[in-house]
């Protein structure tokens, strides 16, 4: 960790006022859009749009599927903002700055954090196109020492020593599910335990037998940062992992994972995520 990875409460600020100066809206919900998942943004009414490159201090996304941009809206009554492209560790960011968005979010007023991803699952009962609701996650890269909460603490945001042992809500994670059910979808969705690696590299074998051993069902190479951040400043989470790809566990397959596929089975269970979070974000309370 460097001086320089410690990012001031006024550059936070200044993001904050800066958005605030130049869109209407004043966002309860915030969602952040895996890879291939962006469209949902697209269906927020009264839309305002902002690219990453005009905000002050936000980072710029450079991977394929993630655009750059922070779409504000409406969605069934409520007042999101969605992040198309999120800021991944495998990019070459400080930990602080791929979570950087989502303080900046606080700011704003929002006090629920939605997240998605794509994931390869490691358990066999998780198929390409299956949705597994976060239950709780290893952050591997966390266990190691590369938190976004290194380095100094700023109160104003949360505790020096946060619990992780309820991030993800409870309420939000029954009426997901009951959502599902209700889409028809209930037997491709399930609960379950995500976990981060850095990446960029898709896992070895042994490497993917290891987190099956620990208990891990699904791998991706986000979300822990931002959802321990979110946590840290006391922000509701709802996460959600799209399965696109089973990790290859076995030597004497052919099976291969690669990033067009990923986008590809994302295209594919679009509809059904969007309507999945626009129905969850209606049913929520919030403030
Ligand atoms: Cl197989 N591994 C990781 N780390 N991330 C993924 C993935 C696999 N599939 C989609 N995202």
């Amino acid at each position: 960790m460097h001086s320089k990875d410690v990012i001031s409460h006024d550059e936070y600020e200044q993001a904050a006022d800066w958005l605030l100066a130049h869109t209407k809206h004043r966002p309860q919900v915030a969602i952040i859009c895996g890879s291939g998942l962006g469209m949902l943004s697209e269906v927020l009414e009264e839309q305002e749009v902002l690219e990453y490159t005009q905000i002050p201090g936000f980072p710029q996304s450079t991977v394929q599927g993630h655009a750059g941009r922070l779409v504000f809206g409406r969605l069934r009554g409520r007042t999101c903002v969605c992040m198309q492209g999120r800021f991944h560790m495998y990019e070459g960011y400080s930990m602080s700055k791929t979570t950087f968005p989502v303080r900046v979010f606080k700011l704003l007023g929002a006090d629920t954090l939605v997240v998605t991803n794509a994931a390869g699952s490691l358990d066999d009962s998780l198929k390409p196109g299956d949705i597994m609701i976060l239950k709780d996650h290893v952050n591997l890269p966390g266990l190691c020492g590369l938190n976004p909460l290194c380095g100094p603490n700023d109160e104003r945001f949360g505790p020096r020593f946060p619990a992780m042992s309820s991030c993800y809500d409870s309420e939000l994670r029954r009426i997901a599910l009951e959502i599902g059910k209700q889409l028809g979808v209930g037997g491709a969705m399930r609960e379950g335990v995500y976990a981060m690696v850095g990446g960029p590299n898709f896992e070895s074998i042994a490497e993917a037998r290891l987190l099956h051993r620990l208990g891990i069902d699904a791998v991706g190479m986000s979300t822990a940062p931002e959802v321990v951040v979110a946590t840290h400043c006391g922000m509701r989470v709802f996460g959600l992992s799209l399965i696109t790809n089973k990790v290859v566990k076995c030597y004497d397959g052919d099976d291969m994972v690669d990033h067009q596929g990923v986008l590809e089975v994302g295209r594919l269970r679009a509809q059904t995520l969007q309507t999945l979070i626009t129905e969850l974000v209606s049913r929520m309370d919030v403030n």
